[in-house]
C-alpha cells in the first residue's frame, strides 16, 4: 500500500504541489471512483488508477494461459480441486480469473486475466472467437456429420447451434471448431450425431495456439498475442 499522491508523483503526473490541484479537481479515479485525498492509501498492483480516464502504469495486467489437465474445476472456489491451484502465487495475488470455462474432464487451453474489461470482451457472445477442439469419440465422423455441423446442429434438447466445423481425422478422432460456448457444447454436438466423446482438448482460441505448453503449466501471453486475441492485432 502507498499514498495516492506519492504514486501520482512517481508515475510522472507532477510534483506534490502540482498533483494536489489535480486531485482536488476530481481528475483522479481509483477503480473508477474519484479520490481527492492525496493521503489515501492505494494498492497500485491491484487497483486501476486513472488520470482523466487514462490508466497510470500502476496495476500490472496479467493475461496468461494454462494447459488445463483433466480433474480440475474451472472456478475460483469449489469443493473439488480448481484450476486456481495450478497458477503461480503471483497470478493469484494479482486476482486473475478464468476467461470462460472448460469442463472438469476437458484439457487444454484456458485463459486467465485480471483485466475485467478484457475478460468481458472475450466472453461476450458478440465476440464469437473460434475455438478449436480435438476430440476422441466413439464411431467415425462422416460427410453427413460434417454437413450437419456446417448447417447448424439441433441438439437433443432442441437447442440450435451456430454453424460449426467438423474435420474428421480418421476413426474416432476429429477436430471441431465452434464460435460459441454453450454448456458441454462440443460433447453435446457430437452426441447429437451419435458420437460419444471420450476425450476432449481445447487447442486454439482465435489465433492463440496451445502449442507445446506442458499439461498443468501456464505462461504469460506476449503483447502481440494479447492484441490479436482482443481483435486489435
Ligand atoms: N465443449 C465441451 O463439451 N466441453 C468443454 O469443456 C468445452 C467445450
Amino acid at each position: 500500500m502507498e499514498r495516492l499522491d506519492k504514486f501520482l508523483c512517481d508515475s510522472g503526473v507532477g510534483s506534490r504541489s502540482q498533483v494536489k490541484p489535480i486531485l482536488k479537481a476530481g481528475r483522479v479515479t481509483v477503480d473508477g471512483a474519484v479520490v481527492r485525498d492525496g493521503s489515501a492509501k492505494i494498492h497500485p498492483q491491484k487497483q486501476k488508477i486513472c488520470l482523466d480516464g487514462n490508466p497510470l502504469g500502476g496495476k500490472k495486467r496479467i493475461v496468461g494461459m494454462l494447459n488445463k489437465p483433466a480433474g480440475y474445476v474451472t472456478a475460483t472456489e469449489d469443493k473439488d480441486s480448481t484450476v486456481m491451484e495450478l497458477l503461480p502465487p503471483e497470478w493469484i495475488s494479482m486476482e486473475v480469473k478464468p476467461v470462460g470455462r472448460l469442463d472438469k474432464a476437458t484439457e487444454g487451453l484456458l485463459l486467465f486475466t485480471n483485466d475485467g474489461d478484457l475478460l468481458h470482451r472475450l466472453i461476450s457472445p458478440k465476440k464469437e472467437v473460434p475455438k478449436v477442439y480435438y476430440a476422441q469419440h466413439e464411431g467415425t465422423a462422416t460427410a453427413e456429420d460434417v454437413a450437419a455441423f456446417a448447417s447448424g446442429l439441433t441438439l437433443r434438447d432442441d437447442t440450435v447451434c451456430l454453424p460449426a466445423k467438423l474435420e474428421p481425422m480418421g476413426a474416432g478422432e476429429s477436430l471441431i471448431t465452434v464460435c460459441e460456448g454453450k454448456y458441454h457444447q462440443v460433447r453435446r454436438m457430437m452426441a447429437s450425431r451419435g458420437m460419444h466423446v471420450t476425450y476432449l482438448e481445447r487447442r486454439q482460441e482465435g489465433n492463440l495456439i496451445l502449442g507445446d505448453l506442458p499439461r498443468g503449466k501456464c505462461r504469460l501471453l506476449t503483447e502481440v498475442e494479447v492484441l490479436s486475441l482482443d481483435g486489435k492485432g
